[in-house]
């Protein structure tokens, strides 16, 4: 569907994307996520022509519309382009908005549709307004009925809902998300937020120094990440430097297995914050928990402080080792009384940790 291929570009002569390859199946919707200024809205202008590729090329349906001596220019690659800043005109009121740049057989064709969609947004009654009559929400809604209007092959989404509050952006991502599949409309939505990511998509990739570090499924990226960067995107860490010997590496949390073709050499641990598990009473943990399931820390872990963050409390402990003085953060789901100074033994899941050569 939209393919690109060993893409290098720069502005400058300062490298922004380097052997940029990614694919992207009819029907998915696939997220695009990575720090800021990696090179994502550049991404998506090469893809609908705003800009010319400098090396590298572009396919939509196997057929280049960009490489070094083809560029098809914007309106003639149907793709829909939901802008990082919205960008409605604001002298045409919402109709307008929509319907601009199409003839007047094209919007005879499109108003039945348009209608539906505004309607399934609740923005009928808003047709004839001007977009500062509208909120950041809901013009974010009529720039996506916009690019969807003139049936795009595919749409891109840049940070489409940056602007919103957490509440609004949820509702407002489902929405898509159903009109997206509705329409069986492919999009390519770029994000730096992982969540979002996994909300909306088929598949993820991610973006570092300028070419994909990872591209898997949801699932994929969160249970077997490829490194601590791609790890950290999914989610609060705690991350330790040690040396394997014997397939096995010591860390204040206890002491992992890893592979063997590590030995000797210096790896990242890198333990999610959900991984951990706390226990006020080590008796009754031994007695009613699967010890193997677990790695039992050999110290005590002492209570720094317990925050309450909606579905989950978010632990502080310390964790002394001689004279140093280790801190960690543990995720537990759901309410949790933890008391300040609390003693707690620490325990880790293993299918939760990852090792990485350094
Ligand atoms: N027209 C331009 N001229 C020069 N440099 C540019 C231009 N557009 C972007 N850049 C630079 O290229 C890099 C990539 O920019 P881009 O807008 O693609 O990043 P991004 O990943 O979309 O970032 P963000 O998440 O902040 O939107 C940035 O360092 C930016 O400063
Ligand atoms: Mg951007």
């Amino acid at each position: 569907m939209l393919e690109f291929l060993n893409i290098s570009y720069g502005y400058n002569n300062r490298k922004i994307l380097n052997n940029f390859s990614m694919k992207l199946q009819a029907g998915e919707v696939v997220s695009l996520l990575g720090p800021s200024g990696c090179g994502k809205t550049t991404l998506l202008k090469l893809a609908s022509g705003i800009e010319k590729v400098q090396q590298g090329e572009i396919k939509l349906d196997n057929q280049i519309v960009s490489s070094n001596n083809i560029h098809l220019s914007p309106d003639k690659r149907g793709v829909g382009y939901v802008f990082q800043d919205c960008a409605l005109f604001p002298h045409l009121s919402i109709l307008e908005n929509i319907f601009f740049g199409m003839n007047k057989s094209e919007v005879k064709l499109q108003t039945q549709k348009i209608k539906k969609l505004m309607d399934e947004v609740n923005l009928s009654n808003f047709s004839n307004k001007y977009p500062h009559e509208l909120s950041g929400g809901q013009q974010q809604q009529v720039a996506l009925i916009r690019a969807m209007a003139s049936e795009p092959r595919i749409i891109l989404l840049d940070e489409p809902y940056s602007n919103l509050d957490s509440r609004l952006k949820e509702k407002i991502r489902d929405q898509m998300l159903h009109l997206l599949r509705e329409y069986n409309i492919s999009a390519l939505l770029v994000t730096h937020d992982p969540e979002e990511a996994m909300f909306m998509s088929d598949k993820i990739g991610v973006l570092n120094n300028g070419f994909i570090e990872q591209f898997g499924s949801p699932i994929d990226l969160y249970l077997r990440p490829k490194s601590a960067f791609i790890a950290e995107f999914f989610g609060e860490i705690n991350i330790f430097d040690g040396i394997v010997e014997e397939g096995f590496v010591n860390t204040v949390l206890g002491t992992f297995s890893c592979s063997k073709k590590f030995n000797k050499n210096k790896v990242k641990i890198v333990i999610r914050n959900e991984a951990i598990k706390l226990y006020s009473d080590k008796k009754k943990f031994l007695k009613n928990t699967n010890k193997n399931k677990y790695i039992i820390s050999p110290y005590i872990g002492h209570v720094m402080e317990a925050r309450l963050l909606a579905g989950s409390t978010l632990v502080h402990l310390s964790l002394k080792v001689n004279n140093s003085d280790f801190h960690i953060h543990a995720r537990i789901p759901g309410l949790n009384f933890f008391n300040v100074n609390e003693k707690v033994t620490v325990c880790s899941d293993p299918s939760q940790i990852f090792i990485f050569k350094q």
